[in-house]
């Protein structure tokens, strides 16, 4: 069980701090948007407590200090826009995979780079409580609006992983991008 505190983050125009129960509902509109699963591997919600054990699971992989993931939240209304967060980190190759996604609603108002742009500074800065030396995002080929995210962000595509995930009943190729410390700190 971890001892650390959430860390709640602020950027213009967003919050980034923890899920609760509450949030269940517009979880689960998110991740039963047939256009949000259009890109991205998860497989689409069917009922609500699906988004109930989401959030557990995001709260145990927190407590447990093997990954971090925040609502998104617009600053002034509350609003839940959506998700941001790390996995697999771990202290012997001080890495972590990030992932992220948006209710399509709120798309192409620039607040994924503003979200996800904070969370890659945080972990690369010195408030974090361990070293990290890369980030990385696997995103199927099809996922345009999320290459370009993470290209803006400053990313490197570094290769395909072929037939990587299992998804959609299929096998998926993977492009791997990734961005190290010294390259973020540029
Ligand atoms: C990926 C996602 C989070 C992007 O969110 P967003 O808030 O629309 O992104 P932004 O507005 O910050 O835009 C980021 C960049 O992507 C571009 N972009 C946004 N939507 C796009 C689209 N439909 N097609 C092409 N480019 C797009 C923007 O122009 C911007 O590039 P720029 O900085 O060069 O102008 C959102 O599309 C999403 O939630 N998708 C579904 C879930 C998903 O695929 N998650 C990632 C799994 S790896």
């Amino acid at each position: 069980m971890s001892n650390l505190e959430f860390p709640t983050l602020e950027t213009t125009r967003l919050l980034l701090n923890r899920l609760t129960t509450d949030d269940r509902e517009p979880l689960f509109a998110i991740f039963s948007d047939p256009d949000i699963i259009e890109h991205y591997d998860v497989e689409r919600f069917k009922k609500i407590n699906e988004a109930d054990q989401l959030i557990a699971y995001f709260d145990a992989r927190f407590d447990s200090d093997t990954g971090i993931r925040w609502a998104i939240r617009d600053k002034s209304s509350g609003v839940f826009l959506g998700t941001c967060g790390f996995t697999h980190w771990n202290e012997f190759d001080h890495s972590a995979v990030v992932g992220y996604e948006l209710s399509s609603h709120f798309w192409g108002k620039g607040y994924a780079s503003e979200a996800v742009g904070t969370i890659i500074n945080f972990i690369f800065s010195d408030d974090f409580h361990f070293y990290v030396h890369r980030v990385e995002a696997l995103i199927l080929p099809s996922n345009q609006p999320s290459e370009k995210l993470l290209k803006s962000l400053g990313f490197s595509f570094e290769g395909t992983l072929r037939g990587k995930c299992y998804w959609n009943s299929g096998f998926h190729d993977m492009k791997m991008y990734g961005i190290l410390r010294n390259e973020h700190l540029k």
